[in-house]
């Protein structure tokens, strides 16, 4: 393959390092050009010195300061912030752009880059619970291909290669059910915080491992996969798959099912997308068929996880709910992160959040135009501020 110029939003997280072990791993394939991280600032300095991108973005004024004293040389720029993020994301000449930030911070920069008409393999999920229609459709003008690093939507994406799309009659996407698929819920009021950051097959940032136990995770990627695939919610279905090793399904009208199969290790994933269309060797375990044994696939338990049902009803609420809904989720998850709230509280806040919402537009009160139509990508961002808000307010 050509050696494609990559830049790497959030390079510090899960995403980002498991992004940069393959580049590792092949070296003659690829070039780091930029990086962006929050706050580990000691984390990108080593990144910098392996790397060498020729421009790197950090949240604060005080940590680009900090690193322009310990790179001197004038090959490195050093932004900060959120505009030099959309400065690095749209200005720095790549082949693909790794959207690996957190949450709904990732939104601007992803959008920079499919304006831009860069490729994009897409990690931040926010970016299409937010604005998947805005972001699908200036991929459409752009010329930008989407490639989803999400383990599940990178594993529908391979199961279409070579069909048709009026062919398909469901997208199944597997859940692992995350660390309480056992626990009876009458045992839910003594889940810790330790408990729930302890998944059982994948090793994740805090916020999305929250959203697994909760399976809001799943919910979002029901979002994802809507807009992704242009697909309605109503053709996207969850199984519980505890073993985590097919990813997930596509049913076909004739009764066939594709699937993508593979252990649940996210360098696969990133590896397609980085190396699309070729497929790279990588140095990791490979899975053996014969010690697998038996592969499960359970119904979804609804009680237990209300957060899947609540994230249903914002993707068919459409509109702001999506949105809405995240930024609520992602205020009441650091709340969770931070022990000021129970793991039984998550639900409750974010479907109160949810109903306000509703009542705002029943009402026609404070007649907002973004909790209506999301038009723009800020107001996507002033949606999910608004779901936020009110979390916080519902939290305090
Ligand atoms: N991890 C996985 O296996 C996985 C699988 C599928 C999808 N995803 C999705 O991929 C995305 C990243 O997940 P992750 O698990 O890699 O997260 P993570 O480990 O928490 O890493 C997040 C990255 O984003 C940066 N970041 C955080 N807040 C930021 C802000 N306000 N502005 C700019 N950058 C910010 C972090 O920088 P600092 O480290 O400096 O704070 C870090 O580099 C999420 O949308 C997640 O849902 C992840």
């Amino acid at each position: 393959m050509t050696k494609k110029r990559l830049t790497i939003l959030g390079s510090t997280g899960s995403i980002g390092t498991s992004t940069l072990d393959i580049v590792r791993q092949f070296p003659h394939h690829f070039d780091v050009c930029a990086l962006s991280c929050h706050s580990q600032v000691q984390q990108l300095a080593e990144q910098i010195r392996e790397f060498h991108p020729k421009i790197v973005c950090i949240g604060t004024q005080e940590h680009a300061d900090w690193l322009k004293k310990q790179f001197t040389a004038n090959d490195l720029t050093i932004v900060c912030g959120d505009e030099g993020l959309i400065q690095l994301a749209a200005e720095t000449k790549v082949d693909l752009v790794v959207a690996g930030i957190v949450g709904s911070a990732g939104l601007c920069s992803t959008y920079a880059a499919i304006e831009r008409g860069y490729d994009v393999a897409l990690a931040n999920k926010e970016s299409m619970v937010l604005s998947g229609e805005l972001m699908i459709a200036k991929a459409q003008e752009t010329g930008s291909t989407i490639f989803p690093v999400d383990s599940e939507h990178n594993a529908i994406f391979q199961s279409l290669v070579g069909h048709q799309h009026s062919d398909i009659e469901k997208i199944i996407l597997t859940a692992s059910g995350g660390p309480f698929r056992d626990t009876p819920l009458a045992n839910f009021s003594e889940i810790t915080l330790q408990d729930a950051l302890n998944h059982p097959n994948w090793e994740m940032g805090n916020k999305i491992t929250i959203d697994s136990a909760t399976m809001m995770n799943k919910g979002l990627e029901i979002i994802e996969a809507r807009w992704l695939f242009d697909i309605p919610v109503s053709q996207i279905d969850v199984v519980v798959h505890r073993e985590s090793i097919v990813h997930s399904l596509v049913e076909y009208t004739d009764g066939s099912f594709i699937a993508q199969l593979g252990l649940p290790d996210m360098r696969i994933p990133i590896a397609f997308c980085l190396a699309y269309p070729d497929r790279l060797p990588l140095q990791n375990e490979k899975m053996k068929m014969t010690e697998l044994g038996k592969l499960h696939f359970e119904p979804v338990d609804w009680k237990k996880f209300p957060c899947l049902q609540l994230a249903i009803s914002a993707a068919n609420l459409g509109g702001a709910a999506p949105a809405v809904l995240n930024g609520a989720n992602e205020a009441v998850v650091a709340a969770y992160l931070e022990e000021r709230i129970h793991f039984l509280e998550i639900a409750g806040i974010l479907e109160k959040v949810l109903d306000q919402l509703c009542r705002f537009q029943e009402t026609g009160k404070n007649n907002i135009p973004f909790l209506h139509h999301i038009e723009t990508i800020d107001d996507a961002l002033k949606a999910d501020h608004w779901g936020r808000s009110a979390a916080h307010s519902l939290i305090n």
